[in-house]
């Protein structure tokens, strides 16, 4: 895979942003006629929505980016939220567009926003977007600018309220992308795949495509597609044509019958494509008023889009629960929050397939995005084969909500992964009138853009009222109260049940002692929230029942936030099957036993840490074998049946050496496990998640280090504090262990041991060899080199260092001699001198006026920085003497066309006057004026093209 995104026309906006934690306002310095004027106007939002606006001092970062994660925990801070404050921050992203992107459809893709932005392009709020998990386009052709002017994206970003009750992090925590299409083209997720199976096994398969013009001129196209596999076209599909009038969007359908189709499923699963291809045929038109009009520029253009998708049924039975493909399959799932130790909610696309894979290891085939969507999770899953609860987070049916929900819809309903919508989780109002209303519109809302996957709720109560949001729905979503399943069953026979939360079990990895002081919970399954069960017994409610379609437990993995049962100095969950960093605790082997069919055995208990000979050790007997033989030291302790959904637990006196489990199948030994009373920790030892790193800025791996004894033997007591060293292609984006009452910094190069355990995780920053070494005082250091491998060229926007100067107004007259004294208009007056912007040609108030002089000024606003600083101009005509607040800072007479470029004196200081005066003098066509935008640059090393 190159890249998920990989797309024609798509670049990536992660670089190059910098940002700064801070409440400034998009507001005018001043509250005079002239800042009030030109701040009403468009593009005259100031501040940091402003080009000029000084971020010298701001901090260069990559997306996605939590700024939280670089905060200490505080005790006045919210448990929710993990002990750590959020507050508002602004991201600015300097960038050029060039000449060819004239004609194209710019667009914007962010990922998501945590939580409330606003977003300004060149000075315009172009958005406003509150809905902090939900993906979401905003179109900039309007409003952007060329080469060699600059752009400026400003993100000003409230994070300070709640949208959900855990940690939410905050900042542009995921990707940005750019899209680029030609003037008429498939528009932004236009493409919907359905393929429906026929009675005969065939596949009916709809493809309907929006297509847009962005543009004001009426164009023909023609629409093509093709269903390929593996690359290889198997199919085509009829072609359609029609006309697309200026600024509209057409809806087209193409069907075709496939025949046969290697179907997707949880352990296969196959993924198709269908690739559009979206021609205007009546290019040579005259271009409209927004196009370059050129007699050799052809308008015919061509835009592709890829589809993925794949071939498979779906169906929820009130009786029978979950159908894939026509097999009955129940539904192992997972509810994980967005968040991963050090990271927070800033998760490479890398990171969150690593946890993916985690939970299919357990035999998990479904996830629960709880409780938000995320596009990424999307992609990973039908890649993996992994069954997805695609859940919107705001409940209401207000016009802004839904238009989010369908934006959901949008953006999910093509991936094969997705068979369950959830509208909501936990709502008051899901039994009242109200809340089934507002069910019932949000189902239709859904429905109109997708009606192949069934609309549920996560109830915790209210599902036995009439009124509420129960019946509006196309199934039911209960969480915890398993004791209620049937009582439901039998109102609402009729009504599929999923299981859409359950367990809140409690576990802290590597203890086996409860400690309420230390906030300590021992792992062997017995303690839960009051209003959750252990994981046997949530499990053991579901399979038992036919009409559950499965479950969806509370959670694969801890996340801060919500550090329930305890507060302070508690910062994380312990609800986690896996810990924060996907280190297992010994919930995972429940799972494993309950759900995988490959025998497997597992010993929890604490064996040789610190019993004393003969002192009793509980020992939890984890097994999906009919046996299980359990020796110390090579003598029998016992020998029983195993019940993989009820794991027995024993005491067995301690003494030092092992204690083994071996797991037999039809009298065979199938499996074993065990445990070492380890020695004292001599080494240290990486494993990382993969070989090598693609080398396109966004892989990401995880470095995950343990402290060996002298034989090789994880010792669980460890807890130095190890070093983590990263040189070469990749950079340390955070660090933890697992340990929910740890308060080390998430982004610091060093983690303390937890349990014998510590994690890295690395993102790709350039090509050289990943080195990465690790070193804790008193153990043997450990080292590794991964290999970066080139990839074909990942399009990233860069980042412009220099920038434009803007701002510019000419006199309103020209004059017949050069002014003695400069104009400085009157504060009350912005019409003497007109607002003007250079694009590439001379001012038409001189065309064939020889001789005459104009005047243009604007305020010149400079960095902190007082290096060499000096105003460029690429493209000026005429006779020019330049002014810097009063002062003639250069002057050109002698040549009269070409670039210029004056020095800005040390003494100009921060902001003043800049004035140009221009003389018509015997240039070409008797022409003069600023023909290009002006380059401020206050040179760190960066010249302009001269
Ligand atoms: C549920 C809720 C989850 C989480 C969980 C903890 O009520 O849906 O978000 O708070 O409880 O047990």
């Amino acid at each position: 895979m190159k890249f998920y995104k990989d797309q024609p026309g798509v670049w990536c906006l992660n670089r190059g942003w910098k940002f700064k934690e801070t409440d400034c306002k998009d507001l005018p310095c001043g509250i005079r006629h002239d800042d009030i004027y030109d701040y009403t106007k468009a593009g005259g939002a100031k501040g940091p929505a402003e080009l000029s606006f000084d971020d010298s001092d701001w901090k260069p970062v990559s997306l996605p980016h939590d700024w939280v994660t670089g905060k200490s925990f505080d005790a006045q801070a919210s448990p929710n939220h993990g002990y750590k404050k959020r507050g508002t921050g602004w991201y600015r992203l300097k960038f050029r567009l060039s000449e060819e992107d004239r004609n194209q459809q710019i667009l914007l893709e962010f990922e998501g926003l945590s939580s409330k932005a606003f977003i300004y392009i060149n000075g315009t709020l172009c958005k406003r977007q509150f809905y902090g998990y939900n993906s979401f386009c905003v179109d900039i052709t309007d409003m952007v600018c060329f080469a060699p002017a600059v752009n400026l994206l400003a993100v000003r970003i409230e994070a300070d309220a709640w949208e959900g009750w855990w940690y939410e992090g905050a900042g542009i925590y995921r990707n940005v992308w750019m899209v680029k299409k030609s003037p008429v083209h498939i528009a932004y997720q236009g493409v919907y795949v359905k393929p429906e199976q026929q009675a005969d096994g065939t596949w009916k398969l709809d493809v309907e495509t929006e297509v847009e013009n962005s543009f004001g001129q009426e164009r023909e196209m023609k629409l093509e597609a093709a269903l390929y596999l593996d690359g290889n076209k198997k199919q085509e599909l009829p072609c359609v044509s029609g006309t697309v009038p200026g600024y509209e969007r057409i809806r087209y359908h193409q069907s075709i019958i496939v025949k046969q189709a290697d179907i997707w499923n949880t352990e296969n699963p196959v993924l198709y494509e269908v690739r559009s291809v979206c021609s205007v045929t009546n290019g040579e038109q005259a271009a409209g008023p927004n196009e370059i009009t050129s007699p050799d520029t052809s308008f015919e253009s061509q835009d592709y889009l890829n589809t993925r998708f794949g071939f498979r049924t779906i169906r929820l039975d009130a009786d029978t629960g979950f159908w894939l493909n026509g097999e009955n399959m129940k539904l192992r799932g997972f509810c994980c929050h967005q968040d991963h130790a050090g990271t927070g909610v800033a998760v490479p696309y890398a990171l969150k397939e690593y946890r993916i894979r985690r939970l299919k290891k357990l035999g998990a085939n479904a996830y629960r995005c709880a409780h938000n969507p995320d596009p990424e999770i999307l992609d990973i899953c039908d890649r993996l084969g992994m069954l997805v609860m695609e859940e919107n987070r705001t409940f209401s049916s207000d016009e802004d909500t839904l238009a989010q929900v369908r934006g959901i819809i949008r953006n999910a309903r093509n991936h094969p992964s997705v068979i369950l919508y959830s509208i909501f989780n936990e709502e008051p109002l899901q039994g009242t009138l109200r809340g089934g209303r507002m069910a019932g519109r949000l189902r239709r809302a859904v429905h109109e853009m997708d009606s192949t996957r069934p609309v549920l709720g996560a109830f915790n109560g209210g599902y036995l009222e009439e009124e509420g949001a129960a019946l509006s729905l196309d199934a039911v979503g209960i969480n915890y109260n398993p004791m209620r399943y049937d009582e439901f069953h039998r109102k609402f026979p009729n009504i599929p049940l999923v299981g859409s939360e359950t367990a809140s079990a409690y576990m802290v990895r590597g203890e086996y002692e409860n400690d309420e002081e230390r906030h300590k919970i021992a792992s062997y399954d017995e303690s839960c929230a009051p209003w959750g069960d252990t994981h046997r017994d949530a499990w053991r409610w579901i399979m038992e029942r036919q009409f559950v379609a499965g479950g969806f437990i509370w959670t694969g993995f801890d996340y801060r936030g919500e550090p329930t049962p305890f507060e302070w100095p508690s910062v994380a969950t312990f609800f986690g099957t896996y810990d924060s960093c996907g280190f297992p605790k010994e919930a995972c082997y429940l799972y494993q036993a309950f759900w995988t069919n490959e025998p497997m055995v597992h010993l929890a208990a604490p064996w040789g840490q610190g019993s004393m000979p003969g002192e009793p050790v509980k020992v939890l007997i984890i097994s999906n074998c009919q046996e299980v033989e359990i020796t110390v030291n090579g003598r029998l302790v016992q020998r029983k049946p195993a019940d993989r959904y009820q794991p027995e637990l024993i005491h067995v006196p301690y003494e030092s050496g092992n204690l083994k489990a071996v797991g037999f199948r039809d009298g065979k030994p199938v499996a074993e496990h065990t445990l070492t009373a380890a020695r004292k920790a001599y080494a240290l030892r990486i494993e990382t998640s993969g070989t090598q790193l693609r080398g396109d800025g966004l892989d990401a791996l995880v470095v995950n280090v343990c402290a060996v004894d002298e034989e090789g033997n994880v010792v669980s007591d460890a807890d130095q504090t190890v070093s983590f060293e990263i040189s070469g292609g990749a950079e340390l984006i955070g660090t933890g262990n697992g340990d929910p009452n740890s308060h080390e910094p998430d982004t610091a190069p060093y983690r303390k041991l937890f349990h014998g355990y510590a994690q890295a995780v690395i993102r790709n920053c350039g090509l050289d060899t990943v080195y990465i070494r690790v070193t804790a005082e008193g153990l043997k250091e450990d080292s590794v080199s991964l290999p970066v491998r080139r990839i074909p060229h990942i399009p990233y926007v860069e980042e412009a260092k220099d920038t434009v100067v803007e701002g510019w107004r000419m006199y309103h007259q020209l004059l017949d001699r050069r002014p003695d004294t400069l104009f400085s208009a009157d504060v009350n007056d912005r019409n003497s001198f007109e607002p003007i912007e250079f694009h590439g040609r001379p001012q038409s108030e001189f065309t064939g006026k020889l001789n005459k002089f104009g005047v243009y000024q604007t305020r010149l606003s400079l960095t902190e920085n007082h290096g060499n600083r000096y105003l460029y101009f690429p493209d000026i005509k005429g006779q020019v003497w330049v002014y810097l607040n009063d002062e003639q800072a250069a002057e050109r007479v002698l040549q009269t066309l070409g670039a210029m470029k004056v020095e800005i004196p040390a003494a100009f200081g921060k902001t003043g006057i800049c004035t140009v005066v221009i003389r018509n003098q015997n240039t070409e066509n008797r022409e003069a004026g600023i023909c290009a935008p002006v380059i401020l640059s206050e040179d760190n090393g960066l010249t302009p093209e001269e």
